[in-house]
């Protein structure tokens, strides 16, 4: 190491001995010891000893109340759907053992891409691994040097992930900002090649995007528009497509990215899209091509699951009442919540800090209730969250008792 990139006050490595590659998340591991070292349990390594349903489970020897899961429409035991993933897996065995593009794309993998291009009624399907490859592949392969892409600050990490893999110039804007927006693309020079990336639903205070508006003043500066819809496919809008056919302007986004692993209840990740070059992605998107192709079980289970989807109202509207009932109940009770009105089925409560949302956290696995807490760098502004999730099957009853494990566990810790 030369003199000029030495750090004056860091102890200099002997000779022959490197620098410890993992010196450099020494603050995390400090900060997670301090939290453990009273004794906490552990928010970050909680096991489900048993699944019981999309509602309960056995975690840490408890019964407990499932509300920090991504079921929301609680397909992963719909006997459908089970019996779908089981078929398959007889029929075609564990795994695919191989890529999309060589020997990796079974019957069920074209099924699966029919059924999203039937639920979102668009030209095309892809679908890839994970929803976190989906945004890594399409964006970056879309958005390369020289373009530009203009986001939401509260993006999730898949899309950052896919922004610096591809390179192009990463223009942030506040969060839900419309004039803020415009503003960051009235600056881009004249011909450049633009992608405007928003979220329908935002997961972490299960905020909405105003949507209409955006899309409008994207399409005003010749911008392509990606629109990720992970946490409202099968939940928000009239057929479940999102918050793009909820605001009216599903026919004016260019790409929609979604998951398997929220309400269709699996694990897999898809873009659909009306591009006439869209199926070219398959031979350009190395997150797509340099990877093993989904199971033919998985595949089984998400086509069957959003095919049922599409027929999911009754649900839609139970999984409503169960988001606003506990939006007033957490309210009424005193607690701070992440947005005045439940806009989905996340209900973020907001913390005074890591330590009381760990407490408070830890108060709620006791009493039979699992949350996820939520911290920096994944919350926005800094803030801890224990974040709700409803699920479509959770029952009023269900709600109820939630309601009363949130206001002992608030009086216990001093919080309401
Ligand atoms: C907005 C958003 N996009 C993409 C993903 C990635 O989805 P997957 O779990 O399929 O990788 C997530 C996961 O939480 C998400 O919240």
């Amino acid at each position: 190491m030369s003199e000029g990139i030495s750090q004056p006050d860091q102890p200099q490595a002997l000779e022959g001995e490197g620098k410890d590659l993992f010196s450099k998340f020494d603050d995390v591991i400090a900060l997670r010891e301090g939290l453990l070292s009273s004794g906490q349990e552990d928010p970050f390594n909680l096991v489900m000893e048993k699944v019981l349903s999309p509602t309960r489970a056995i975690c840490n020897g408890r019964d407990t109340i499932l509300l920090g899961t991504y079921n929301y429409m609680g397909m992963t035991f719909d006997p459908d759907v089970v019996e779908a993933g089981k078929q398959a897996l007889s029929d075609f065995g564990t795994g695919t053992t191989g890529s999309r593009v060589l020997n990796g794309t079974y019957q069920g993998h074209k099924e699966v891409e029919q059924a999203l291009m039937d639920y979102y009624e668009m030209d095309h399907a892809m679908v890839f691994s994970t929803g976190y490859q989906a945004n890594l592949g399409i964006i970056s392969t879309i958005a390369g040097k020289g373009d530009y892409i203009v986001l939401d600050i509260d993006s999730h990490a898949s899309i950052w992930d896919g922004c610096a893999l591809g390179q192009a110039e990463v223009v942030p804007f506040k969060h839900n900002d419309i004039e803020a927006m415009e503003k960051r693309l009235k600056r881009i020079p004249e011909g450049a090649g633009k992608l405007v990336i928003l979220e329908g639903v935002y997961s972490m205070l299960g905020d909405v995007a105003p949507l209409k508006e955006m899309v409008a003043v994207a399409k005003k500066y010749g911008a392509m528009v990606l629109v990720d819809e992970a946490h409202s496919m099968g939940f928000i809008g009239e057929n479940g497509r999102g918050v793009v056919e909820d605001a009216g302007v599903i026919d004016d986004v260019d790409f929609i990215i979604g998951t398997f692993s929220k309400s269709v209840g699996t694990v897999g990740g898809f873009c659909v899209s009306n591009h006439p070059k869209f199926e070219i992605m398959r031979l350009v998107c190395r997150p797509y091509v340099f990877t093993a192709s989904l199971p033919p079980s998985v595949v089984a289970t998400a086509c069957t699951s959003i095919r049922k989807l599409m027929h999911g109202s009754n649900k839609r509207a139970h999984l409503w009442e169960n988001s606003k009932a506990l939006h007033k109940g957490l309210k009424d009770l005193g607690f701070k919540l992440g947005t005045e009105e439940p806009q989905s089925a996340i209900i973020a409560v907001i913390m005074p800090d890591l330590q009381q949302g760990a407490a408070m956290w830890e108060a709620l696995i006791q009493g039979g209730l699992y949350v996820n807490l939520a911290r920096p760098p994944a919350t926005p502004a800094n803030m801890t969250l224990l974040r709700c999730s409803l699920c479509a099957e959770h029952s009023e009853e269900e709600v109820g008792e939630i309601l009363s494990i949130f206001e002992k566990a608030g009086k216990q810790i001093g919080i309401i």
